[in-house]
């Protein structure tokens, strides 16, 4: 099955090092994975237009159109952002904003403006979704809480692992993630509970 893993990180950090475990497990399992950094790609916030209401999909043209595509083809969705001020980052936020809405609104209609929201499945139905966070040291919680919503919101199936999947970095911006010992066995589980789901899916 394919997993795909997208990281909200402005730079090469602590959150990639974490996705990436989590990534290389998965492969080992002979899942297909691709990794997906935010910080190369140029993805615009949601302008609150609505025509994705009417065309079914965002008319916004950037990146995010590619990288809607490698989530509508995935089975597993693993998505870590850092902590920043408490929440998840801003071009995260951006992506999950207009990937909710477009998936939403590629498998929904609204017969007249007045009508009552009567969902059926939409673009995410069913996928795996896999929440990791990092920061120096609080807010971990309240961002993984942040994608979780988004996840429950969107259909997805969120996948825990023995503790919360959070993860720890040192103090001015260090990366040494893979000091985090206990953040690196919680995401080896992680991938461990992706692989048995998607071995009985598949
Ligand atoms: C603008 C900014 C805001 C931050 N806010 C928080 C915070 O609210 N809580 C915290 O513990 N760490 C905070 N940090 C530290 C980062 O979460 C930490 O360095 C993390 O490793 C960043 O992830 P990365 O290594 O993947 O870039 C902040 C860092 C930056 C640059």
């Amino acid at each position: 099955m394919k997993a795909i893993g997208i990281c909200g990180s402005p730079r090469e950090g602590n959150t990639e090092t974490y996705i990436k475990k989590v990534l290389s497990q998965l492969s080992q399992a002979d899942h297909d994975t691709i990794y997906l950094p935010l910080r190369l790609l140029n993805i615009a916030p949601c302008e609150g237009c609505y025509q994705c209401v009417k065309e079914g999909r965002c008319v916004i043209e950037d990146d995010f159109q590619a990288v809607f595509k490698h989530m509508t083809e995935a089975d597993c969705l693993v998505v870590g952002s850092p902590v920043y001020n408490g929440s998840i980052t801003p071009k995260l936020k951006a992506l999950l904003d207009r990937a909710g809405f477009s998936a939403r609104w590629m498998k929904n209609a609204l017969e007249t403006s007045d009508d009552n929201y009567q969902w059926g499945k939409m673009v995410f139905s069913g996928k795996l979704f896999a929440p990791i966070t990092v920061a120096r040291k609080t807010g971990q919680t309240f961002a993984l809480a942040q994608l979780m919503l988004w996840a429950q919101v969107n259909d997805l199936i969120t996948v825990g692992s023995n503790y919360w999947t959070v993860g720890t970095a040192g103090t001015s911006g260090s990366i040494n993630a893979d000091e985090d010992a206990e953040g690196m066995s919680i995401m080896s589980h992680l991938a461990e509970n992706l692989n048995f789901l998607m071995e009985r899916i598949g």
